[in-house]
This record gives C-alpha cells, sequence and structure tokens, in this order.
C-alpha cells in the first residue's frame, strides 16, 4: 500500500534527518533515506566540529550536507557515479559550498594524501567495492592514524556465503547480492585486515521496516517489486551498520584474533536458510531489464 512522502518525516525515531525536507531527499535520492542510516550511524562514531571527512560514495551529496551542518565538519563528498558539476550544483542550493568540496573519482585511486582525514564515512556504497581485500590498504591510507571508518551497506541477515539467499531477493538484484553481507561477514573482514581495532558491527535496528517505509512512500500507485521482496523478507534484509578505528600500529598488519570483534545481539541472531526462504513468496518478480544500480531505489517507480 503506498503511502504518502510524509511518512519520511520521523522526528521521534531521526530528529536530526526529520530537519530536512523529505521532498529534497527523495530529489537527491540514489538509495534508501540515507540520512537515517548516517544519523544511526554516526551514535556509534565521535566526530567533532571542523574535523576533516571522506564522505566516501555521496552519490547526490545528501549525507555531505547532513554532515556539514549537523557536526560542523569540512566534507569532502567524493563519487563515482555523480559529476562534480552536478554535486557542486547541490551543495551550493544547500548554502554548504563553503564547507563541502565535491571530487569525482574512484575509491580505487583516491586523489588524497596520506593521513587527510580525521574520518571516512560512507552510506550505501561499500557493496560495490568493499569486499575486496585490497580496498582497506587503499582506503586507509587516506586516514590518519586512530581515525574512524563507518558505513551502511544493504545486508542479509543471514550471509550469502552461508545460505543460499532468498529467491525474492535474488530475482531483483541478481549477482550483487553476494556482496550484500551480514554484519558478523563484515566484521571479521575488517578484523583480518590487521588495519582496524575496535570494529562494532551490527543490523540497523528497524532497517528493514525504514527501507520499506521509503520503498512505500515512493510509490504511485501500487506496490512495487521492491515493496513486494521486502514485506516478504522482513528483519530478514536491511542494512549492515559497520564501525572501526584505524590502527596505529599501521606497519604492522597481522592478522587479529576475531575475538576483538564486537558483533551485536541483532547481528548474532541469525534466521535458518529454511525460515528465510520460507520468507520469500516464491512467486519471482518479473524480469526487470533496468541497471540494477537504479533499481533498489527507483524501481519503486518502475510501475507493474
Ligand atoms: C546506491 S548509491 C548511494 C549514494 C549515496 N551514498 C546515497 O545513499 O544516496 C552508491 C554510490 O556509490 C558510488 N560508488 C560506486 N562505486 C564507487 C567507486 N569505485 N568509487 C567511488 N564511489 C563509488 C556511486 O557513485 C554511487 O553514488
Amino acid at each position: 500500500m503506498p503511502t504518502s512522502i510524509e511518512s519520511l518525516f520521523r522526528p521521534d525515531r531521526y530528529p536530526l534527518s526529520s530537519k530536512y525536507d523529505p521532498r529534497w531527499i527523495v530529489d537527491l535520492e540514489m538509495g534508501p533515506n540515507p540520512l537515517w542510516q548516517l544519523e544511526d550511524l554516526l551514535t556509534e562514531m565521535r566526530l567533532r566540529p571542523g574535523q576533516r571527512v571522506l564522505d566516501l560514495g555521496c552519490g547526490k551529496g545528501a549525507t555531505s550536507v547532513f554532515l556539514a551542518r549537523e557536526l560542523g565538519v569540512e566534507v569532502v563528498a567524493f563519487d563515482l557515479w555523480v559529476s562534480e558539476a552536478e554535486l557542486r550544483t547541490n551543495l551550493e542550493a544547500a548554502g554548504v559550498a563553503a564547507q563541502v568540496t565535491p571530487v569525482h573519482g574512484t575509491v580505487l585511486d583516491l586523489p588524497f594524501g596520506d593521513g587527510e582525514f580525521d574520518a571516512i564515512l560512507s552510506v550505501d556504497a561499500f557493496e560495490y567495492f568493499g569486499t575486496d581485500v585490497h580496498l582497506l590498504p587503499r582506503l586507509l591510507r587516506v586516514l590518519k592514524p586512530a581515525g574512524s571508518l563507518g558505513m551502511s551497506t544493504p545486508a542479509l541477515r543471514e550471509d550469502p556465503y552461508e545460505a543460499a539467499p532468498p529467491v525474492c531477493v535474488t530475482d531483483l538484484f541478481g549477482w550483487e547480492v553476494a556482496a550484500w553481507h551480514s554484519p558478523g561477514w563484515w566484521a571479521r573482514h575488517w578484523t583480518l585486515s590487521g588495519m582496524l581495532d575496535d570494529v562494532t558491527a551490527r543490523m540497523q535496528e528497524g532497517g528493514s521496516e525504514d527501507w520499506l517505509i521509503w520503498s512505500r512512500s515512493l510509490e504511485q500507485d501500487q506496490d512495487s517489486p521492491v515493496t513486494r521482496m521486502l514485506e516478504d523478507m522482513g528483519a530478514g534484509i536491511g542494512f549492515a551498520l559497520v564501525t572501526g578505528t584505524k590502527t596505529t600500529d599501521v606497519a604492522h598488519s597481522t592478522v587479529k584474533r576475531a575475538s576483538s570483534t564486537v558483533i551485536r545481539p541483532a547481528a548474532a541472531s541469525i534466521a535458518t536458510a529454511s525460515t528465510q526462504r520460507a520468507g520469500c513468496s516464491g512467486s519471482p518478480a518479473s524480469a526487470i531489464a533496468t541497471s540494477s544500480r537504479r533499481r533498489r531505489s527507483a524501481s519503486v517507480r518502475l510501475g507493474p
């Protein structure tokens, strides 16, 4: 059942995000409400005004605007698919051009000096590059020792490498689902790098409901395939929120014991494969021949 865009205004749950006009958020959308994910992620990170923050995979810049306005940090808004010119226009319109610098490029070749940033944040982008073991050394080069890394990314509560992902998800997102790892997988991946300390990982509480609210609010007159998938999956899908601190012992990146990892209870309560599959309606959504990078959000507008 479609709901109005006003349902994206949720001051009780997301007081900071609710300062922003839902229409502005939707205009800049490239995925399910990035401000809600960021606001939750920030509860685990300590950022101070004036610090320099890399917003990695910032899309059209909503999260960069939020970081500048809400935290008073200096932001580099960095993205691959969105041009610098488009980003600059959005940042100027939001009145944060003096605090946020748009930079176009790929995380695989970051045009920044060593240790330039106090923190790196990334909302709904790590699924495109973060599973590669070669990513963290490249990325962490630009982070100060003891600097913070935090990201949110679509996740299956039960890791796709542990059990076959439900068909209602793979029918829509295909091979990309292999990157929708559980929080436990991300925690292990980051800890094994030996480059991060104090790694935490959890399923965002209420993340699947948030995604559903987002999806329904963007629908026009009937349920989209994404909405149906989310309804079928329930809490089996959502967002992994993962944080860590760059080790000060960077030269000595030995494999660390996984016991230094904190996996929050929400992440540890894993449904069995059969439970999760039973959650699927099993009615494969018809093949939707759109680029999957548009599907997660824009597909809700595709109609029947
Ligand atoms: C689903 S969009 C999310 C955008 C934004 N964070 C949001 O939540 O609205 C994923 C973003 O990741 C970015 N991205 C993907 N691969 C990248 C890469 N190799 N380097 C930098 N950014 C990348 C894309 O440009 C895209 O804007």
